[in-house]
């Protein structure tokens, strides 16, 4: 089994943490050794992951229930299955529930060199959907441009550009767009929200700078824009009994890996007793790589 490495974020801001002593890890992929004798849905051999937050990733072993596991084909490769079961599926959501996108229109968002950022690139890619990718200003930004446009992006800016004259340029080609992708909080968000079509949405996932986001009362009043919140473990609960939703996403970004249109994101392998190591790694900022766990 491997497992990504990133801890989750402190027990005051995150609602899912599991009783002590608990095993970490929510990602992840490993591979079915026997069953018993009522488990219907997977034998011997399958590759599976998580199907809920929590399982507990980081071990060599383990027994569940068959509903707490997520069967994948074994024809995708391992780094993608391992990565698959929380940020690809947390782009296509993002980009599949909040507004009805069509091909030619645009989204814009910050942190998109993050894991959930290069899924959204690469899936909004293969819908015909143009990019506005936000990234933190740093010494190798023309290194990280190149690696996200090879993944699909259409714009890359810095988070300073953002408030620059110059991106009106960037609307002479492609619309305004109609939904906004917010990782980050503060600042990042209140500028990105500036660019945001009249009733667009701008739906924030994540809080990296951990800065409340701040809204113009002008964006509410003059362009009507809608706030909203996405949480993958909340639409898993919400989606426990609607096995058919589950089923088409994953087998809809199962295509995507199968055809090449998404790749596991930027990945550094580390073998589960260089842990530490990984851990440190995945706080650094501008690392811009995966701490994968080799178990
Ligand atoms: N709501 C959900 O269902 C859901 C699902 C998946 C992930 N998430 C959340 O989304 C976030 C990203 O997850 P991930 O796995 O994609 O992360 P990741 O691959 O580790 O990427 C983290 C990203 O955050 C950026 N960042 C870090 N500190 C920042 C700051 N102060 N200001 C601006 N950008 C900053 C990093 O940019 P640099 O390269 O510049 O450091 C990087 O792009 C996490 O908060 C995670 O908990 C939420």
């Amino acid at each position: 089994m491997s497992g990504t490495g990133r801890p989750q974020p402190s027990c005051r801001t995150y609602p899912v943490l599991s009783p002590l002593p608990a095993v970490g890890g929510n990602e992840g992929v490993g591979e079915v050794l026997e069953v018993g004798h009522r488990v219907t849905t997977l034998k011997p051999g399958d590759w599976v992951i998580p199907a809920n937050a929590g399982l507990g990733t980081w071990r060599t072993q383990g027994v569940f229930p068959e509903e707490m596991l997520l069967k994948v084909p074994s024809d995708i490769p391992v780094l993608c299955a391992a990565t698959l079961s929380v940020n690809p599926c947390t782009a296509f959501r993002l980009l599949a529930d909040f507004e009805s996108l069509v091909p030619g229109d645009s989204v814009i968002q910050n942190a998109a060199n993050s894991g959930v950022g290069q899924a959204v690139i690469q899936i909004a890619k293969a819908s015909g959907i143009k990019t506005i990718n936000v990234v933190r200003d740093r010494p190798d930004l023309p290194k990280l441009m190149e690696r996200l446009m090879t993944l699909g992006a259409d714009h890359i800016i810095t988070e300073e550009m953002l408030r620059k004259p110059e991106m009106k340029d960037i609307f002479k080609s492609i619309p305004k767009p109609r939904l906004a992708l917010n990782c980050v909080g503060g600042k990042s968000t209140t500028e990105m929200l500036r660019h945001l079509q009249p009733k667009g949405t701008m739906v924030t996932y994540g809080g990296m700078a951990k800065q409340p986001v701040m809204v113009p009362v002008s964006a509410f009043i003059f362009r009507d824009v809608r706030l909203r919140g996405f949480w993958m473990t909340q639409w898993r609960k919400d989606h426990a009994q609607d096995q058919e939703s589950v089923a088409a996403m994953m087998d809809a970004l199962c295509q995507l890996i199968r055809r090449g249109q998404l790749t596991a994101p930027a990945c550094t392998e580390v073998p589960l007793q260089d842990y530490r190591a990984a851990l440190e790694a995945s706080m650094k900022p501008f690392v811009s790589s995966k701490q994968i766990l080799l178990l």
